[in-house]
């Protein structure tokens, strides 16, 4: 495995595999990597000549800059795990390698469809702009055949195969494939996140509540209306000392808005766990 930090060398790189008729998979991480980053790379082995893993803590999508800071870092072990499961190239660039100093300070705006105005897109403004800045990059530099994304990230998700598929950038990803992956959770149904780092020995305790919950509203979902579940579901996490809720949204899993029905409906939470932001979701 080799471990790549420029643009021209990553450039080169793909190029030449490219140019073998070889088939590259891609899966963009910020590292602190766990059993749900090792469960994709697994997968883009699996499906690919090629599989490179690029690890970089993308600073144009926090707007909480404390988390930014916070934010772990651990590139030594996160390349360990990586050449162990098979990877074959990782990419760590700096942030100066990755931008210049005005691309980390422009504004991004890119047109969503409204994906992005709702849940994550409504707390984090800006978020969804510099995911998008940092992914098309990564697939200019890549132009994998293959990327691959957890289904943690759903509304990431939506918005990334929304740009792949519909935006002006169709055309540019020829045939790229976005594959989302399932979320890997604990043996306690906590959702495996590298912020989960942050979490004391008895808060990991206390995030299982989360999952607890949303797994239980399956049930409440035979009965009770989508704003009865919604609010139940925010009501029972918020009894819970130690966690409180910032929005529990059933959404219609295309298009992301509120829906009434609980087919082709996901719910999705986030939660504070102490000072650590979590999110979770659940299929209905
Ligand atoms: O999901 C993440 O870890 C990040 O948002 C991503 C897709 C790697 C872009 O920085």
């Amino acid at each position: 495995m080799q471990i790549i930090t420029t643009k021209e060398e990553l450039q080169r790189v793909t190029d030449a595999c490219k140019g073998e008729g070889k088939t590259i998979g891609l899966v963009p991480t910020m590292g602190a990597l766990h059993e749900g980053h090792a469960s994709l790379v697994r997968r883009a082995v699996s499906e690919n000549d090629i599989c490179v893993v690029s690890v970089f803590v993308n600073p144009t999508q926090f707007n909480n800059k404390e988390d930014l800071v916070l934010y772990p870092r651990n590139l030594q072990r996160d390349a360990e795990l990586l050449e162990s499961i098979g990877a074959h190239y990782v990419f760590a660039p700096t942030p100066e390698e990755m931008y210049s100093a005005e691309e980390m300070n422009e504004t991004f705006e890119f047109d969503f469809n409204g994906l992005d105005k709702v849940m994550e897109g409504k707390m984090r403004p800006g978020h969804f702009n510099g995911v998008v800045q940092v992914v098309s990059r990564l697939f200019y530099l890549v132009r994998p055949d293959r990327a691959y994304f957890g289904e943690k990230d759903f509304q990431q998700l939506a918005i990334i195969r929304f740009m792949v598929e519909r935006s002006a950038l169709a055309g540019t990803f020829g045939k790229l494939q976005i594959i989302g992956c399932p979320i890997v959770r604990e043996a306690s149904g906590l959702a495996l996140s590298s912020r989960n780092e942050r979490l004391s020995a008895e808060e990991k305790n206390t995030a299982v509540a989360i999952s607890r919950t949303l797994k239980d509203s399956l049930d409440w979902a035979k009965t009770e209306s989508v704003k009865e579940v919604e609010k139940r579901v925010a009501d029972t996490i918020n009894s819970v000392e130690g966690l409180e809720t910032e929005y529990y949204e059933i959404v219609d899993k295309t298009t992301l808005l509120p829906t009434d029905t609980f087919a082709n409906a996901i719910g999705c939470v986030t939660v504070y766990c102490g000072k650590v932001r979590l999110i979770d979701n659940i299929q209905y």
